[in-house]
């Protein structure tokens, strides 16, 4: 007979616990505690009714030389974008999570992608019906290129999920959401951190043995983390994380984890009427929103999390109209900005003292890497001495009290990325390329040793 177990989890990080806690000790989130129910059936996930049926024995230990693996086909997705980001195709029997905030687009890809793939795809929806998915995609251009291998299924309960995908065979199969399916073997409601852990599992086991691909969508809290269970992302081969603004109409997909390629990876799609657009030079996203040379005005390569990200940079100096010069920044520190003022003003000789000066990081970020700091001092200098920095140029440096460029970590994913996004220029300090390839790069990569140099070179 199954033993019914109360268990509490952290609703933030999956943490379990037998009583409940105030505080998370792996975590540290307050109040995530969430008591759930946990029945252990007699029938544990490895005795699921798709597998009793058709299981295989258990698999014996064998020497790694021995194992032989096909070539590595990956299927085009038909989508340059995914292709690009998934590392040149999807990998049979891999498990994608798509992971981003409600409103953003997921459903949408994931139609698109069942619709374009030249092969058959199973689309399980748990938040729509099966005429509310016909009705979006016929909003979508991609319905017009639509094979006539793109089955639709409304279904939550994965015991039937898997029949159903025994019988159809597909070559996808495209889950939408994990929070909303639900699992026989274990008794707590959909979309909390057993059941998901539980789909997921069984979902992963599907993938393997028949080495169906699946692609698996999930939604984010507003605290960035998939929702509830950041268990999932260890658990997955990859996990793509589907963001921008919701009042832009720019969307980025990024790798955050990848078995199966690198993370450095991002895909770029324009959010249209009639569906997403892939974006194929991205640069145009940040040229599109300057019109002619504007000075105070540069570009910084920093790195969010473990992402590299091109930040505008917006300055604006003008005299003090009253008695004390104001210095004001949104979304930098400000003692740092008081630092390289002072930097400025005393190791490179420009009158700052009796100037307001303004700082913007643009689209409201808020940016902690000291790697934008040359970036911040070639805005504040153009604005005062009135002259454009050249709109494909970019910064990647640690200004120090000496005036001197300090390395930063990580400088070869910045140069990619600014390359990805079609910069032609960047400037980084001298002691930065140490150990680093530079010739696989296009972009001009422009080492200086001196904060001085920089402007030399800028300036003339
Ligand atoms: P959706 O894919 O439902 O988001 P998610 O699955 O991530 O929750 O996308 C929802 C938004 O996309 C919605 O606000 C409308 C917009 N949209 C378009 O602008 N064009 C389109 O062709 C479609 C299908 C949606
Ligand atoms: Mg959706």
């Amino acid at each position: 007979m199954a033993k019914a177990k109360t268990l509490f989890f952290c609703q933030n990080c999956g943490y379990e616990s037998a009583k409940w806690l105030g505080k998370c000790p792996s975590c540290g989130t307050w109040n995530s505690f969430v008591e759930e129910l946990t029945k252990s059936k007699s029938t544990s996930a490895d005795k699921n009714e798709w597998r009793a049926r058709g299981g295989r024995p258990a698999a014996a230990p064998k020497k790694v030389a021995e194992i032989t693996h096909e070539r590595e086909l990956r299927i085009n997705s038909k989508n340059s974008e995914l292709n690009r980001v998934l590392g040149g195709g999807i990998v049979p029997g891999s498990v994608v999570l798509i992971a981003g905030e409600p409103g953003i687009g997921k459903s949408t890809l994931m139609l698109q992608i069942a619709l374009t793939v030249n092969c058959k795809v199973l689309y399980v929806s748990g938040e729509e019906s099966e005429q509310q998915i016909k009705m979006r995609a016929d909003r979508l251009d991609s319905m017009k290129l639509a094979a006539d291998e793109c089955y639709i299924l409304a279904e939550t309960d994965t015991n039937d999920i898997f029949t159903q995908a025994e019988e159809l065979k597909p070559d996808v199969l495209i889950l939408d959401s994990i929070q909303t399916l639900h699992s026989a073997n274990v008794e707590s409601a959909a979309g909390s951190v057993s059941q998901v852990k539980q789909c997921t599992a069984e979902l992963i086991k599907f993938a393997k043995e028949t080495n169906t691909p699946v692609f698996l969508v999930g939604h984010i809290t507003k605290e960035g983390a998939i929702a509830g269970p950041k268990v999932l992302e260890h658990m997955v081969d990859t996990v793509l994380q589907f963001e921008g603004d919701r009042h832009l109409s720019y969307r980025i997909l990024r790798t955050t984890k990848n078995r199966f390629g690198s993370t450095s990876e991002l895909g770029i799609y324009e959010m249209l009427g009639s569906g997403l657009r892939e974006v194929s030079n991205p640069s145009e996203i940040l040229i599109s929103q300057k019109e002619g040379d504007l000075s105070g005005v540069t570009i910084g390569a920093t790195i969010e999390g473990n992402r590299p990200l091109m930040i505008e940079i917006q300055s604006l100096v003008s005299t003090a109209a009253y008695g004390t010069p104001q210095r004001s920044s949104t979304g930098f520190e400000p003692r740092r900005l008081n630092m390289l003022l002072a930097v400025l003003e005393k190791r490179c000789g420009f009158r700052l003292g009796l100037q307001d000066v303004f700082l913007n990081m643009a689209g409201g970020i808020k940016v902690e890497d000291p790697a934008i700091d040359l970036a911040v001092c070639c805005a504040v200098v153009s604005s005062l001495e009135e002259i454009s920095i050249p709109e494909k140029a970019c910064f990647a440096a640690e200004v120090g009290l000496g005036g001197e460029l300090r390395a930063v970590n990580r400088i070869e994913s910045r140069i990619a990325e600014a390359e990805k996004l079609g910069f032609e220029e960047i400037y980084i300090s001298k002691f930065g390329m140490k150990g680093a390839e530079q010739s696989k790069f296009k972009i001009t990569i422009k080492p200086f040793a001196k904060i001085n140099d920089v402007f030399s070179d800028l300036l003339g």
